[in-house]
């Protein structure tokens, strides 16, 4: 089974090397409504996700499915536009295995980006938030099943998942960018139905800043990979459990593309700084 992981990665690499001979700096992974970033790329090769072997394909509007590999803030970077979820049925091995080949790819740092409630009574729909910690809630984890030591080790270590330095860099970077930002723990769910007034104030008692439904397995697989980890969130919906109030997609969607600017200006910023 390992031993076909491997397989599958290689031959992932394969294809995409095909295309490029870029080995990128830095993996990024575009949340919902946050994929214009791609077009900031100077790419040297998007990729469809259905012409690379094992990746799985989002079914979700607002997910574009390309891998683009290229030049963003003089840095080498490939970027995911889309990503697929556990909702969508496959498993969590499946929804992180673009994450893999971006590290067989030679990534050592992924940016992970996503939408999400915030549950801290404090903040607003449109903030943005860098992960400083998460919480897996989604009942189940991308490195169930046998372990290849060769990609990382059987019990991974999670007590620094969200690298300081990199917090302290996008903290900086915030700042500089005049762009307030948040920091704070986020919850990761399974979806797709979403939360209840209940799940909402239980997820605040344990500490969650923010709810969302992606994120934590590629961070775990990441961590698995020894890949450093800087998360943001894009909050586009206050999911406090207080009052009825509604969410769809379709505000989700609308809310990450109005604060897309500043996640641009920020990741870019990010980038360029990064060393
Ligand atoms: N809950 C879960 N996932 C989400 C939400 C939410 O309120 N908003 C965006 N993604």
């Amino acid at each position: 089974m390992s031993v076909e992981l491997k397989q599958q990665i290689d031959r992932a690499v394969s294809v995409v090397r095909r295309r490029t001979s870029l080995t990128p700096q830095v993996a990024i992974i575009l949340g919902s409504g946050l994929g214009a970033l791609a077009s900031e790329v100077s790419a040297d090769a998007v990729i469809p996700y259905g012409e690379i072997p094992g990746f799985p394909r989002s079914t979700v509007e607002g997910h574009a499915g390309n891998l683009i590999v290229g030049r963003l803030e003089g840095k080498a970077v490939a970027a995911m536009q889309g990503r697929a979820h556990f909702y969508e049925g496959y498993s969590l091995a499946d929804v992180v295995f673009p994450v893999r080949v971006m590290r067989a790819l030679g990534a050592p740092v992924l940016l992970v980006s996503n939408a999400a409630g915030g549950i801290n009574r404090l903040w607003s729909s449109g903030d943005l938030m860098i992960i400083a910690d998460h919480i897996n809630f989604m009942g189940s984890n991308p490195l169930m099943g046998p372990n290849d030591p060769d990609l990382g080790p059987r019990f991974p270590d999670m007590s620094q998942a969200y690298e300081p330095e990199l917090i302290a860099l996008a903290e900086r970077a915030a700042l500089a960018e005049g762009i307030p930002i948040r920091k704070g723990v986020y919850a990761g769910v399974h979806g797709p139905s979403y939360e209840t007034p209940a799940e909402l104030r239980m997820l605040r008692v344990w500490g969650a800043d923010a709810v969302g439904m992606s994120t934590v397995p590629e961070v775990i697989a990441a961590r698995h990979m020894a890949m450093r980890v800087l998360g943001i969130t894009a909050i586009t919906d206050m999911a406090t459990g207080e009052q009825v109030k509604t969410v769809t997609h379709e505000d989700v969607i609308a809310a990450a593309r109005e604060l897309e600017p500043k996640f641009i200006r920020l990741v870019k910023r990010i980038v360029k700084e990064m060393t």
